[in-house]
């Protein structure tokens, strides 16, 4: 069996009682075709009020060498907010070149969605992960005076762009081969009108996948009218960023959301985690739900290619959501459940 080295950022609040059970998870799923070298890595709030490290480059190096990183969850309320999301979570994804934020959302049997008639829902989010808004560009001009002026610029290459439109389209082939490209080009016109040539152009090469265009205020109302329609969303950092949460509660909450931050090039790991936060509301309780940082890990098997243990990961989730999804249940029993839906 190939061995991999797994980073592990359990990070803070539940995300120190989540990721141990989808690491069981991920061992059990690959017995005998896989093995996994974990390596620990300390960050996060407690870390950084300890010692006041939120990621070295030291560190950073530490991390490249590994195959994939398993991220439970950023944030504490005891630290001002910005420093872990921008110190820690995002110079992960800029240094690892993060550029596929990969969020898929699927209701499953069994979860109630908010929505009256919801339909099936079934579409995946490619946000792209290192430009856009988040870039950090901007800043200010006579700062701290009622004069002040704060810009916070867009980047939009047409490399970084491109890529994302590729994968989008690569990721349509296996799905049911539709994108919809959604950015706000009536009023964005210099970002809008290149994210919409670069999508017309590549889509020459996939004759099959047929692509439509919604502007983004369209789009939230349509994920709450229609999200039966969407297959793959292209969007930009900010745009997907606001939509996957949206996404997250259509499905029944950001409990059951996965996400990949992958570098599809492979030049770096790529890191998988689930989208909910750290919930200090119910840190150390051991009651929240493992299922989003376990289905995180199947997307990271899968990005390893470990696509069979990926699959059946996912259909124990699917069963046991299914089945006891509106139980409560405490983290570990929700993981020892999905365990032994994988020894049956
Ligand atoms: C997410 C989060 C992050 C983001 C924050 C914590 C920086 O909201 O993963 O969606 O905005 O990308
Ligand atoms: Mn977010």
């Amino acid at each position: 069996a190939q061995t991999y080295t797994i980073a592990v950022i359990p990070g803070d609040g539940i995300g120190k009682e989540i990721t141990p059970q989808a690491q069981a998870v991920m061992e059990k799923a690959t017995e005998g075709v896989a093995q996994f070298r974990y390596v620990p890595f300390d960050l996060g709030a407690d870390r950084y009020l300890r010692d006041g490290v939120i990621l070295t480059d030291e560190i950073l190096e530490e991390i490249k060498k590994t195959d994939a990183i398993l991220l439970g969850a950023i944030g504490d309320p005891r630290i001002k907010a910005g420093i872990l999301e921008r110190g820690l979570l995002l110079k992960m994804r800029f240094a690892l070149d993060h550029y596929i934020n990969l969020r898929p959302s699927k209701l499953y049997k069994g979860v109630t969605s908010p929505l009256a008639n919801p339909g099936e829902i079934d579409f995946v989010v490619v946000r792209e992960g290192t430009e856009g808004l988040y870039a950090g560009a901007g800043g200010s001009t006579h700062a701290g005076t009622n004069q002040q002026v704060a810009t916070e610029v867009s980047i939009n290459s047409a490399p970084g762009v491109e890529r994302t439109v590729r994968y989008a389209f690569e990721l349509a082939m296996k799905r049911r081969k539709h994108v919809t490209l959604v950015h706000k080009k009536n009023v964005l016109v210099n970002a809008g009108d290149m994210w919409q040539r670069i999508v017309n152009e590549v889509a020459e090469e996939y004759p099959e996948v047929t692509h439509d265009y919604l502007h983004i205020d369209a789009t939230t109302i349509f994920i709450v009218t229609d999200p039966g329609r969407f297959d793959v969303i292209l969007t930009d950092n900010l745009f997907g960023d606001i939509i996957t949460d949206e996404a997250g509660a259509v499905v029944g909450g950001v409990g059951y959301s996965a996400s990949g931050n992958i570098n599809a090039s492979g030049q770096y790991p790529s890191m998988f985690e689930p989208i909910h936060g750290s919930a200090p509301d119910i840190a150390g309780q051991g009651i929240a739900n493992p299922t989003a940082a376990i289905l995180s890990a199947a997307m990271l098997l899968r990005h390893l290619g470990l696509e069979e243990p990926a699959q059946r990961i996912e259909a124990a989730v699917e069963a046991d959501i299914a089945e006891k999804g509106s139980t409560q249940r405490s983290t570990e029993q929700v993981g020892q459940d999905i365990l032994d839906r994988l020894s049956e």
